[in-house]
């Protein structure tokens, strides 16, 4: 028979091993990671063990125990795509709040996560999650198999999928670093994460232009384009987006207060 106090015990000293572990490997907060780690893996010591040695290595937590937090979703995490981060929910609360019903499409969805909380909060006919990487296509399928939530994946290059105006809304995340801040990034970002989620090419506007561009052709008249960006580029995205026809262009905040997000309209006039 057990014995819930030995229980008690052994994973006291358990977490408190692994405390002393993910110190030495220089995280400030090893008791808490400690403490979630093991929460995750539902108390599978074994797993947990090779998951703290894992941790100590530098690979970032939600890989390590392969569920990430996204608004009302937990989802899969692997090195197949970027770990949704906090500023990215708050391009969804843009969308809802301007184009809650229609069609909608998420280009370079990663994990899902774009596509996947619309398609659970909003009231859409259909939800496309387009992504050229084969196997982060395949971690957003996945995740929606695991939700439960019905959206139509396509491998694709950007917008290239896309029937004319046949867009209520045009939803991107998009790699929108410059290759030199990319190599300027954490060393345990461009270790664990996709490049191709991230470097976007010697002015940062590789996948950003043609969004802008190609955008004007795939949305009906009247349909919203909601991008996330660097801030340090913000505006000159809201210039490009002027320049190149776009209606009611605005730049918005994130949870930080910085610029973050590029919101513009096509022409209601047909
Ligand atoms: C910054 S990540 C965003 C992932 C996810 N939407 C999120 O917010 O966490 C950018 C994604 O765009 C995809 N991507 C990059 N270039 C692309 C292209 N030309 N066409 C389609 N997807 C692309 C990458 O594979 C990656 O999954």
């Amino acid at each position: 028979m057990r014995d819930p106090v030995r229980d008690r015990e052994t994973v006291g000293s358990a977490l408190s091993d692994a405390a002393v572990v993910l110190r030495a490997a220089g995280l400030s907060d090893a008791r808490r990671e400690a403490l979630r780690i093991w929460d995750d893996l539902g108390g599978d010591t074994v797993r947990f063990h090779g998951a703290i040695a894992r941790r100590a290595e530098g690979e970032p937590l939600p890989y390590v125990t392969g569920l990430s937090g996204f608004r009302h979703l937990t989802l899969r995490a692997d090195r197949r795509a970027l770990i949704p981060r906090p500023e990215t929910e708050g391009l969804v609360d843009l969308v809802l709040r301007r184009a809650c019903t229609g069609c909608i499409a998420d280009v370079g969805t990663g994990s899902g996560c774009i596509a996947l909380s619309l398609a659970q909060e909003g009231g859409y006919t259909s939800v496309l999650a387009i992504d050229r990487s084969a196997p982060a296509l395949e971690l957003a399928r996945e995740n929606a198999r695991g939700q439960g939530i019905s959206i139509q994946s396509v491998r694709a290059d950007l917008t290239t999928a896309l029937a004319a105006r046949s867009l209520d809304a045009l939803v991107s995340n998009p790699p929108y670093l410059t290759s030199r801040e990319y190599h300027e990034l954490d060393a345990g970002v461009r270790a664990w994460e996709p490049m191709e989620a991230l470097d976007a090419g010697l002015e940062g506007m590789d996948v950003i232009v043609p969004l802008l561009q190609d955008g004007l052709r795939v949305l009906r008249p009247g349909g919203w384009l909601a991008l996330e960006l660097d801030a340090r580029r913000a505006r000159e995205c809201a210039r490009r987006a002027a320049a190149s026809g776009w209606e009611d262009v605005s730049i918005q905040p994130d949870l930080f207060g910085r610029d973050r997000y590029l919101l513009a309209r096509r022409s209601i006039t047909p």
